[in-house]
């Protein structure tokens, strides 16, 4: 059986706690993987490398699909996000998170099932700032036709591949008519191709009430890159909780997997964090090497992980987050036990 070489970047804060639960679950699936460990931020700096090693990106471009955990970035100084880097410098233009109501899991809606395109690479994460003058401060919001117009490809092309109905983009194009101006007409123009797919836009205030108000009215959510970033972690409030909403970045030929989650420091090094988020991004990272590189035992492996994981929130074995008294490594275990 083949035994794929994937980079594995397990982070900072709860990273590395819920990495070793995923790692576990997915050795006892029997999906034989042989992980590439590697850093980035601030557990790269505690070794003396760079926020962004090259050895990092190197072996990411080498292997073509990494899992990555969460990395913490400092809040209003310090080094950039080494997350915002990574999707740039690996031109990673496409964020793909399904956020789907799970049994077991009580929330306001049930039958919730979106998925969120988010554009990642441009936007206000353009990280241009500058001091106009003492006091005064900017930030610079870029969009590009390339950018607009793949990512719209990308949404329209993921509707048709999973069936999906509808694709709905959030936009404040009122108010800033170029940038958020051009990324509606872009995505105008692609929905053109797609008469099988509805296009809908909305104005992302007015989005956001309707969201809260009935999630289920929506199905592919395309956003540019900070919308994309709010409504992911809006989104998952609606299915549980950020414990339960995975992730992936893709470009043309890599893909790093990802949850939604960040570090969470409240919680780092309690092993009280709920690792499902990771493994349910490490299963859309079996699929992926299964359906790109026909290893399709993986995508059975895929298959039973999620059928156990359901199996576990199903009778209550979860961790607190979702209400139940499981720590990180115990949920695994758990999981295990229903493979
Ligand atoms: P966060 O997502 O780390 O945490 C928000 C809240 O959700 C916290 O109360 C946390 O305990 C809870 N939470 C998150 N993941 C959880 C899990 N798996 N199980 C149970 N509870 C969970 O967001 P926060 O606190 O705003 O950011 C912390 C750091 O993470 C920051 O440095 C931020 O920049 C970074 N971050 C990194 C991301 C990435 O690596 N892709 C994404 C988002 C934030």
């Amino acid at each position: 059986m083949s035994k794929r070489k994937v980079v594995l970047i397990a982070g900072d804060g709860i990273g590395p706690n819920i990495t070793i639960a995923v790692q576990k679950v997915v050795a006892a699936s029997g999906a034989e993987i042989d992980w590439v460990e590697r850093k980035v931020g601030l557990s790269a700096l505690e070794e003396g490398l760079d926020v962004l090693p090259d050895s990092t990106i190197d072996a990411i471009k080498e292997h073509r699909v990494a899992l990555k955990g969460p990395c913490t970035t400092p809040i209003g100084e310090g080094f950039t996000s080494v997350n915002v880097q990574l999707r740039k410098t690996l031109d990673l233009y496409s964020a793909v998170r399904p956020i789907r109501s799970l049994n077991g899991v009580k929330t306001r809606f049930s039958g919730v099932d979106i998925v969120i395109i988010r554009e990642n690479t441009e936007g206000l994460y353009s990280g241009v700032e500058n001091t106009i003058s003492p006091g005064v401060v900017m930030s610079m919001k870029v969009a590009t036709d390339k950018a607009c117009t793949r990512i719209a490809e990308k949404a329209f092309k993921y509707a048709r591949m999973r069936d999906r109905k509808k694709v709905t983009v959030f936009h404040k194009a009122n108010i800033m008519k170029l940038t958020d101006g051009l990324f509606i007409r872009k995505s105008r123009e692609v929905s053109q191709q797609y008469s099988d797919i509805e296009y809908q836009e909305m104005i992302i205030d007015a989005g956001c009430m309707k969201i809260v108000q009935d999630p289920t009215q929506f199905d592919i959510l395309l956003l540019e890159n900070l919308y994309g970033d709010l409504l992911s972690d809006l989104c998952a409030g609606l299915v549980g909780g950020l414990g339960v909403v995975p992730g992936s970045n893709i470009g043309d030929n890599i893909a790093v997997f990802e949850a939604v989650h960040g570090s969470a420091p409240d919680i780092a090094g309690k092993n009280i964090a709920n690792p499902l988020a990771l493994l349910m991004s490490c299963v859309m990272m079996l699929n992926y090497l299964a359906d790109n590189e026909g290893i399709e035992y993986y995508a059975e492996c895929a298959g039973k992980i999620r059928k156990a994981y359901n199996k576990a929130i199903e009778q209550g074995a979860t961790t607190r987050d979702l209400g139940g008294d499981l720590g990180t490594q115990e949920f695994a275990d758990a999981v295990i036990e229903r493979l």
